[in-house]
C-alpha cells in the first residue's frame, strides 16, 4: 500500500474516492462542506431526507456521484463534534476503508483528519492514519490456499489543511509505515499456527532480519548453550517438548558503543498446553498466541530498524513449547534458575514467568539502561483489564508514567497494576526459595512480583498483554499490540 499527503482545495484532488466525515448532528467539517459545494449541495439534499450517516463510523458509499475530479464519495459518521478525537478518527477511518474492500476503488483520499492544525498534531493524525489503514487492510493468508477475495485500495492519501506543515505530514507517513510494518510482522507471527511458528521459526525470522540490516546482529542460543548458562527455569519448561528451545538475541546498534542499551524481553511460548497442569480444551487453540510478547518485541525491533532510531536496543526472546509428557516437569519439582535462586514449580501452567526470569537474568550482562518485558502472562490480567488496556507493573513511577503516556499518544493504551510485597509473600515455599504460583486472586501482580525477584537494581517494567495481544470470537487474530506503545516510548527516548 502507498500513502501520500495532500494539501490544497479539498474539492480539487483527483481520486477514485473522497472519504469525508459528517458529525452526528449533521454538521459538516470544512472539507466536507467544500465537497458539498462542489457537488452542488449533494450532502444538503441527503440531510434533508435524513440520509446522512450521523452514527459514529457508519458509512455510505456513493460511487460515481462526483465530477471529473473525484469519482465517488464515501461518507462516514464522526460521532459528536465535541468528542471527535484521535480514537474516533481511527474507528471512522477503519470503517471507511473496510467499506471499500472489494469495491474496486484503487485509490482514495481521506479528509477525516483535514481539520487538524499544528505540526505535532498533523504528524500524529497522519501517522496514526497510516497505522489504521494498514491495520484495516491486513489480511492473514499464509496458511490459506487461494488468493485474497476482497481487493483493497492500493493508494491512500491524507488531506491536510495547512500546507506549511506538509513535512510533518510526510514524517507522519514515514513513521506510520515503519510502525505498521512492525505491527504487521507481529500479527503474522502471532497468527501462524504453532506447528509452523516454532522457536526455530522465530529464530529464523530474527536471523533473516539481521541479514538484511547492517545495524542489526542476531545471536541464537540452542539447548547446549542454554544448559551451559544454567537456565534451569527455561529448561524446566521446555523439557516436556520435542521441539528444541531457543534464546533469540537481536542487537541493534543505532548509537555510540558506550550508550547503554534498552533491553526488550518477550515471552515466546509458541504453544502453551499448560504442561502436566493441562489447560481445559475450550479455546486452547488460542494458546498459539502465547508467543505474542516475542512477536511484539520482534515487531518493535523491525520498526526501530526501519526508523533508524539513534539508540542501542537489544531484544532477548526465550522461546519454547509448554507440553505435557513423560519427560515434563511435575508439580512440586524444584529447579534452579540461572540466578541461582531455587523455584518450586507448583503449577506447570505458570510457565511464562519461568522462561522470563532466566531471560531477565541473562539480560543483566548488557548493563541495560532500562529493561521491559512483554508477555501474555496471566489470565488474571485479562479479567482485570479486558482487551482494552495492557497491564504495566513496575517499581519505577517515572518509567510507569512514561510508558502510560507513550500508550496514550500511540493509541495503544495501558493501565498500571500494583507491584507490592504483599503479593510477594504469597509465593513462599517450604521446599525452595519461593514458588512459581500462588492463589488466583491478584494473579497479574503475583506474576509481576515473581519477575521482580529477578530484577532487583534494574530499571524495569513488566507489560502483561494477555488481554490485548489478540482478539477472540469472529475477529480472532493477533492485534500487533504493544508495538505502537513500545515504539512511541523508544521515540521519546531519542
Ligand atoms: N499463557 C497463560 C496466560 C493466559 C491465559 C493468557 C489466558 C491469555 C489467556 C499463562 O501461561 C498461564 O497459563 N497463566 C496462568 C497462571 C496460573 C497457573 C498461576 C493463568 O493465568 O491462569
Ligand atoms: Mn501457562
Ligand atoms: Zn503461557
Amino acid at each position: 500500500m502507498e500513502f501520500f499527503a495532500r494539501s490544497g482545495n479539498p474539492a480539487g484532488q483527483r481520486t477514485d474516492c473522497a472519504i469525508v466525515g459528517v458529525y452526528s448532528n449533521g454538521d459538516l467539517p470544512a472539507a466536507t462542506q467544500a465537497i458539498n459545494q462542489a457537488t452542488h449541495g449533494l450532502l444538503d439534499q441527503l440531510r434533508k431526507h435524513g440520509d446522512l450517516p450521523t452514527k459514529a463510523a457508519r458509512c455510505i458509499w456513493l460511487p460515481g456521484v462526483g465530477d471529473t475530479v473525484f469519482r465517488g464519495l464515501l461518507l462516514v459518521g464522526l460521532g459528536d463534534k465535541g468528542k471527535y478525537d484521535l480514537s474516533q478518527y481511527r474507528k471512522s477511518l477503519a470503517a471507511a476503508l473496510r467499506t471499500l474492500h472489494g469495491s474496486g476503488v484503487r485509490n482514495a483520499i481521506s479528509y477525516l483528519g483535514h481539520h487538524v492544525e499544528g505540526s505535532e498534531e498533523i504528524y500524529r493524525w497522519t501517522r496514526l492514519g497510516v497505522e489504521t489503514a494498514v491495520d484495516a487492510n491486513y489480511e492473514y493468508r499464509t496458511t490459506k490456499s487461494g488468493k485474497s477475495t476482497a481487493r483493497r485500495p492500493a493508494k491512500i492519501g491524507f488531506a491536510i489543511s495547512q500546507g506549511k506543515h506538509r513535512r510533518s505530514a510526510d514524517k507522519g507517513i514515514r513513521h506510520g509505515r515503519c510502525i505498521a510494518a512492525g505491527q504487521s510482522l507481529a500479527r503474522d507471527l502471532g497468527n501462524l499456527p504453532a506447528n509452523v511458528c516454532t522457536p526455530s521459526y522465530l529464530a529464523k525470522t530474527a536471523r533473516d532480519m539481521a541479514k538484511k540490516h547492517k545495524k542489526l546482529q542476531a545471536e541464537i542460543l540452542g539447548p547446549a548453550q542454554i544448559k551451559k548458562l544454567g537456565m534451569g527455569a527455561l529448561l524446566a519448561v521446555t523439557q516436556g517438548a520435542k521441539e528444541p528451545v531457543r534464546v533469540i538475541v537481536l542487537k541493534y546498534r543505532g548509537a555510540a558503543a558506550d550508550s547503554k542499551p534498552i533491553v526488550l524481553v518477550g515471552k515466546g511460548v509458541t504453544f502453551d498446553t499448560g504442561g502436566v497442569c493441562l489447560k481445559p480444551p475450550p479455546a486452547m487453540d488460542e494458546m498459539k498466541f502465547d508467543m505474542c510478547g516475542a512477536a511484539g518485541v520482534i515487531g518493535t525491533m523491525r520498526a526501530v530498524v526501519e526508523l533508524d532510531l539513534p539508540i542501542n536496543l537489544i531484544m532477548v526472546v526465550p522461546s519454547c513449547e509448554n507440553m505435557p509428557g513423560s519427560n515434563a516437569t511435575r508439580p512440586g519439582d524444584v529447579i534452579t534458575s540461572m540466578s541461582g535462586k531455587t523455584i518450586e514449580i507448583l503449577n506447570t501452567d505458570a510457565e511464562g514467568r519461568l522462561i522470563l526470569c532466566d531471560a531477565l537474568t541473562y539480560a543483566r550482562r548488557f548493563k541495560p539502561d532500562t529493561i521491559l518485558d512483554v508477555a501474555t502472562l496471566t489470565g488474571a490480567c485479562v479479567v482485570a483489564l479486558g482487551g482494552t488496556f495492557s497491564g504495566i507493573m513496575t517499581r519505577d513511577d517515572k518509567l510507569a508514567a512514561e510508558l502510560l503516556d507513550a500508550g496514550r499518544r500511540a493509541c495503544d493504551r495501558a493501565w498500571r497494576l500494583p507491584l507490592d510485597e504483599e503479593y510477594d509473600r504469597q509465593l513462599r515455599s517450604n521446599f525452595a526459595d519461593f514458588a512459581n504460583s500462588a492463589g488466583r486472586e491478584g494473579g497479574a501482580s503475583i506474576a509481576a512480583n515473581f519477575l521482580g525477584r529477578f530484577t532487583e537494581g534494574l530499571r524495569w517494567a513488566h507489560i502483561d498483554i494477555a488481554g490485548t495481544a489478540w482478539k477472540t470470537g469472529k475477529a480472532k487474530g493477533a492485534t500487533g499490540r504493544p508495538v505502537a506503545m513500545l515504539v512511541e516510548y523508544l521515540l521519546s527516548r531519542c
